[in-house]
C-alpha cells in the first residue's frame, strides 16, 4: 500500500514553503528598497526643478506679479517623474507666499513648509534658495510632492514585481511537480516491484535514474540474486535429504512386505527384521543429522559459548571414539599447544569427533592431532594415515551429502563446516604425504602472540 503523504508531498511542501518565503522576503525588500529610490529620485528631480525655476526668479523683484507668467511660460515644470505632481511654492525672504499652483483653499495645507518646517512624514520636500544680484537670498522655492503619491507609484511598481514573482513561482511549481515525479516514479517502481516480487518469476529489476535509486535497485538486485542462491541450495538440500531417506524406506518396505506375503521364511524373517531395524536406525541418523545442521545453520546461538581449555576438549573428543579406534588397532596421539577458548563445547567436540569418526574409517594404523597456537587463532591439524582423498575430492568433502567409498550419510563434513564457521573460523582438508588425510581446523582466539 502506497502512504500519502511520501517523500514526495514533504519534498513539494518543503520546496512551496521556501518559495514562498522568498516571495514575501523580495517582495518587502524591494518594497522598501524601490519607495526609497523614488523618494531620493523624487527630491533630486525637485531639486533640479527647483534650481531651474530659483535661476528664472533670479535678480527680478520678489514682489513683482509677473512671476506667474514667467513660471507657466516653462511647460517643462512637470517633473520627469512625470506621475507625481509636484507643488510649486515661492515665498520672499519674510515667507510671505508670492506664487503656488495650490487653490487658495488648500494652501494651509501647505503652512508648517513655508514656515521651514524640515520634516513632514506626509510630503517629500525640496528648497532651493533664490539669491539677488548681489547674491542675498531674497526669497525660496519649494517644490512639495505628497509621499502617498510616491507610494502609489510604489505600489504601480510593486505590482510588476508580484506579477513576475508570481510567473516564476508558476514555473517553479510546474518544475517542482516533474521534479517530484521524477523522483518518485522510480521509487513507485520499485516499490511495485518489491510487491510483486517472485523469487522465480520476477526478472532484474531495471532502473536508469543513474542517481542513488538506480544504486538502490541494483542492490535489491543484488540481494534478490542472493536470495535464489539460498533458495537453490536449500531446494537441492531438501531434494537430496528427500533421496537419502527415500533408499532407507524403500528397503524397510519391501523387506516389511516380504515378510508379511510369506517369501522369507525361518531364520531368514530374522535377518530381514535386522535389516529393517538397521535401516530405521540409519533413517533416524539422517533426519537427526539433518536437522541439527539445519538447526546450525538457521540460527545464531553464540550464546551458549563459554572459555572452554581446547585440549581437555580433544581428550574428550578421542574418548569418545576409543573403543572404535582399539577395535581398529589405531592408534590416536595428541600433541602441540592448546588454548583456552570460548567455545560451544558440545558443538566443537561434535566436530572433532565426525572428523575422528571419517579418520577411523581411513586410518591404517595412527592418527595424529596436533595443536598450533597462532596470532589471534588457534590451528587443530587431524591427520591420518590412510589412501588421502582422491583427486579434487578434499575440495567437495564439506558439501552436504557427499559421500564417497565406504561413505555414510555425507553429512558429517557439512556439519563440521558449518560448525566452525559459526565460531568464526575454517575448516579445509588436504592430503599428506606419503599418503592420508589432513583436516586443518582454525579458531579465532583472543591473545596476543
Ligand atoms: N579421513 C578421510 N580419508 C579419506 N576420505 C575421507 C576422509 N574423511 C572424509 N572422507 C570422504 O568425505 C566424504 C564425506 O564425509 P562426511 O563425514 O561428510 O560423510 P560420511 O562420513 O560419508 O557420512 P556421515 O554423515 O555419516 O559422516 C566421505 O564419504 C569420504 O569419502
Ligand atoms: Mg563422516
Amino acid at each position: 500500500m502506497a502512504k500519502k503523504g511520501g517523500i514526495g508531498k514533504s519534498l513539494l511542501v518543503s520546496y512551496f514553503i521556501l518559495l514562498l518565503a522568498f516571495i514575501i522576503v523580495t517582495g518587502f525588500t524591494f518594497n522598501i528598497l524601490s519607495n526609497r529610490y523614488l523618494i531620493n529620485e523624487a527630491k533630486k528631480q525637485m531639486l533640479e526643478e527647483g534650481k531651474a525655476i530659483a535661476n528664472k526668479l533670479e535678480g527680478w523683484t520678489l514682489t513683482e506679479i509677473g512671476i506667474r507668467d514667467r513660471l507657466m511660460a516653462r511647460r517643462e515644470l512637470r517633473l520627469a517623474t512625470s506621475n507625481l505632481e509636484a507643488k510649486i511654492i515661492v515665498i520672499n525672504s519674510e515667507r510671505k507666499v508670492l506664487f503656488a499652483n495650490i487653490q487658495a483653499g488648500d494652501l494651509s495645507k501647505y503652512q508648517n513648509i513655508i514656515n521651514g518646517g524640515r520634516r513632514d512624514r506626509d510630503y517629500v520636500i525640496s528648497r532651493v534658495p533664490i539669491n539677488s544680484d548681489t547674491g542675498k537670498a531674497v526669497g525660496q522655492v519649494i517644490l512639495v510632492t505628497k509621499t502617498q503619491d510616491i507610494k502609489a507609484l510604489n505600489w504601480l511598481i510593486g505590482r510588476v514585481q508580484l506579477f513576475s514573482l508570481l510567473i516564476a513561482g508558476i514555473i517553479a511549481i510546474i518544475m517542482a511537480f516533474a521534479f517530484e515525479n521524477k523522483i518518485t516514479s522510480p521509487i513507485k517502481k520499485l516499490t511495485g516491484y518489491m510487491q510483486g516480487f517472485n523469487i522465480i518469476k520476477s526478472k532484474a529489476l531495471e532502473i536508469k535514474t543513474g542517481d542513488e535509486i538506480e544504486e538502490l535497485a541494483e542492490t535489491f538486485n543484488e540481494l534478490t540474486n542472493k536470495l535464489r542462491e539460498y533458495d537453490e541450495k536449500q531446494m537441492r538440500f531438501l531434494q537430496n535429504t528427500s533421496h537419502e531417506l527415500k533408499t532407507p524406506l524403500m528397503s524397510i518396505q519391501g523387506y516389511a512386505e516380504a515378510i508379511k506375503e510369506g517369501i522369507v521364511e525361518g531364520d531368514e524373517i530374522t535377518k530381514s527384521l535386522d535389516i529393517i531395524i538397521e535401516e530405521s536406525k540409519r533413517l533416524k541418523k539422517t533426519v537427526d543429522e539433518v536437522i541439527y545442521l539445519t538447526r546450525l545453520e538457521s540460527t545464531e546461538n553464540s550464546s551458549n559459548r563459554k572459555a572452554i581449555d581446547l585440549g581437555d576438549l580433544v581428550h574428550q573428543s578421542v574418548e569418545k571414539v576409543r573403543a572404535i579406534a582399539k577395535e581398529g588397532n589405531i592408534s590416536i596421539y595428541i600433541s602441540g599447544q592448546y588454548p583456552v577458548a570460548n567455545i560451544n563445547g558440545d558443538e566443537i567436540l561434535r566436530a572433532i569427533v565426525n572428523i575422528l569418526g571419517n579418520s577411523l574409517r581411513f586410518a591404517n594404523s595412527r592418527i595424529d592431532i596436533e595443536g598450533s597456537l597462532q596470532k589471534g587463532f588457534v590451528e587443530i591439524t587431524l591427520r591420518d594415515d590412510g589412501p588421502g582423498f582422491k583427486e579434487g575430492e578434499e575440495k567437495i568433502v564439506f558439501e552436504r551429502f557427499y559421500k564417497g567409498e565406504k561413505g555414510g550419510t555425507g553429512i558429517g563434513l557439512a556439519i563440521v563446516k558449518a560448525i566452525i564457521e559459526g565460531h568464526g573460523g575454517s575448516a579445509k582438508a588436504k592430503n599428506v604425504l606419503p599418503h592420508g588425510a589432513c583436516f586443518i581446523i582454525q579458531l579465532p582466539i583472543r591473545n596476543d602472540k
